[in-house]
């Protein structure tokens, strides 16, 4: 039975990514932060889940989950790391911490790194193991080549996720380690209401941005309402881990319009659009 890391299993695109592969035969193990979401999990998914307990930002966590990984896998290599976990901090670069940013870019950058590095022995890296190399899957998103206003700190995240991924493929071929990349648009999941990451208007009530945040902020209901079910997201999961030439980098959104405009309209253009849009533009403009 070939084997699977999920970070970020609980909810949503990591959640439905973990069924589907179960589904399919595969042994998923998968990352949460509570140990009410490993036993729920477990009730779940069943035999062939396993829970890990870590937080992608805590180094000593995320290396004592590849040793329980290596023990498991006995001798094999793993199949897959799909460096999923992530959060959604939003809001104007103006308005947000360096604390805000700096959660964002741990969660989402750093985290990927940590678990790269944590599990890539286990990928081919460590070549005592027996078996074919593993893949990587790297969850960035739309976000990771078009820079939209007052989420700049996702948007820096995401890029970063690219540029990264980019390497590190170069880098793995000397193992024959594939790394691919999902991009997904919208998705029903509840990453934009999670916790302290949630979009909070209050927080704005002074600020030039607030129209601007009350704009997008029903831009992104409606956005909710044509996002795509997660099980799009999942069967990508899937297609880069099993595909025998998966593409580089998949590309899924609801509105594929909006992104083809937006590749090719020259960056001034789009960004008049945008500020139009949601009102950025100066008064007298
Ligand atoms: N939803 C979208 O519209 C969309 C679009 C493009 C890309 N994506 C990307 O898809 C990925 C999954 O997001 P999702 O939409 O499925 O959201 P989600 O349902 O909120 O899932 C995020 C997962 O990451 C976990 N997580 C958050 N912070 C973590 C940390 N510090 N350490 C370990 N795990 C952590 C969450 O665990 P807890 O339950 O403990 O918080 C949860 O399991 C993210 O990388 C996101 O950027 C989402």
């Amino acid at each position: 039975m070939k084997s699977v890391v999920v970070t970020g299993a609980s909810t949503g695109i990591g959640w439905a990514s973990a069924k589907l592969l179960l589904d399919r035969g595969f042994h998923v193990f998968g990352s949460v932060r509570k140990q009410a979401d490993a036993e729920r999990l477990k009730s779940e998914f069943g035999a062939n889940f396993t829970p890990l307990i870590f937080d992608v930002t805590d180094e000593p966590a995320v290396l004592a989950a590849a040793r329980q990984v290596r023990e498991a896998l006995h001798g094999e290599k793993l199949a897959g790391l799909v460096n999923n976990a992530g959060i959604a901090v939003t809001g104007p670069v103006l308005g947000l911490s360096v604390d805000d940013f700096r959660r964002q870019m741990d969660v989402n950058v750093i985290g990927p790194i940590i678990a790269t590095q944590a599990f890539a022995p286990l990928l081919g890296a460590d070549a005592s193991l027996k078996g074919p190399p593993g893949r990587i899957v790297m969850i960035s998103s739309v976000a990771g080549k078009n820079g939209n206003p007052l989420t700049s700190a996702y948007v820096a995240s995401k890029h970063a996720i690219e540029g990264f991924s980019e390497s590190l493929r170069r880098e793995m071929m000397l193992f024959g380690i594939d790394v691919v990349i999902i991009a997904p648009g919208p998705v029903k999941t509840p990453i934009w209401s999670k916790g302290q990451e949630a979009f909070d208007i209050s927080r704005y009530q002074n600020s030039p941005y607030l129209p601007a945040l009350q704009k997008v902020s029903a831009f992104m209901q409606h956005l909710d309402a044509i996002a795509l079910p997660p099980e799009k997201i999942a069967q990508l999961v899937l297609d880069a881990l099993t595909l025998p030439k998966p593409k580089v980098r998949y590309h899924i959104a609801p509105d594929t319009m909006r992104y083809l405009l937006a590749a090719v309209l020259p960056k001034r253009a789009m960004d008049r659009i945008i500020a139009k849009r949601i009102g950025l533009l100066p008064p007298e403009t």
